[in-house]
C-alpha cells in the first residue's frame, strides 16, 4: 500500500451547476476516503498560492477571475496512490479532450471552467493541503462499513 493524501478542488463551476455532490461520488466510488472537506471562497491571494506555477502564463487573469469567482468545496482524499488516481479520475485538462468515464469528460466542454482540481504531484499534494486545511482540520479514523450495518 502506497497511502497518500490529495487536495481535490470542486470550482466555481461545480458550485454554481449543482455538482458538488456528482463529484464527492465519484471519489466515494472509487474507494477513496475523505479526510476533510470545507465550502470556502478563495482569495486573490489564495489563487496566487494555488496557482503559483502559472503566474506567469497568459490565461492566469482567467483563471484567477474564475476560481475567486464563487465558493469552491475543497476535500483532501486519502488513498493507495491518492494523487495519481485522483488525476485519471478528473480526466484531461481540457474537457474536450477528457475520456468519457472522467469527471472532466462527462461534466465539462470549457477549459477555463473545468470542473475539478487535483494536485498533480505528491510534492504539490502536501504544499496545497496546507494552503486549504489546517492539521486538527484532517481526519485519521479507520473505514469500517461492516461494523456500521
Ligand atoms: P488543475 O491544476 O486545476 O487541477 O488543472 P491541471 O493540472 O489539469 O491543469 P494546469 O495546467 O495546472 O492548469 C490549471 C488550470 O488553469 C486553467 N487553464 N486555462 N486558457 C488556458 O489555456 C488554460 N490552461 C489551463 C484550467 O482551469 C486548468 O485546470
Ligand atoms: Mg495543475
Amino acid at each position: 500500500m502506497n497511502t497518500e493524501r490529495t487536495l481535490v478542488l470542486c470550482k466555481p463551476d461545480t458550485v454554481q451547476r449543482q455538482l458538488i455532490g456528482r463529484v464527492i461520488s465519484r471519489l466515494e466510488e472509487k474507494g477513496l476516503k475523505i479526510v476533510g472537506m470545507k465550502m470556502l471562497r478563495v482569495d486573490e491571494d489564495l489563487a496566487r498560492q494555488q496557482y503559483q506555477e502559472h503566474v506567469e502564463k497568459s490565461f492566469f487573469s482567467d483563471l484567477v477571475s474564475f476560481i475567486t469567482a464563487s465558493p469552491v468545496v475543497a476535500i483532501a482524499a486519502e488513498g493507495n496512490n491518492a494523487v495519481e488516481v485522483v488525476r485519471r479520475l478528473l480526466g484531461a485538462t481540457n474537457p474536450q479532450d477528457a475520456a468519457a468515464g472522467t469527471i472532466r469528460g462527462d461534466f465539462g466542454l470549457n477549459l477555463t471552467k473545468n470542473m475539478v482540481h487535483g494536485s498533480d504531484s505528491l510534492g504539490s499534494a502536501k504544499r496545497e493541503l496546507a494552503l486549504f486545511f489546517s492539521q486538527e482540520e484532517l481526519q485519521d479514523y479507520p473505514l469500517e462499513l461492516d461494523a456500521w450495518l
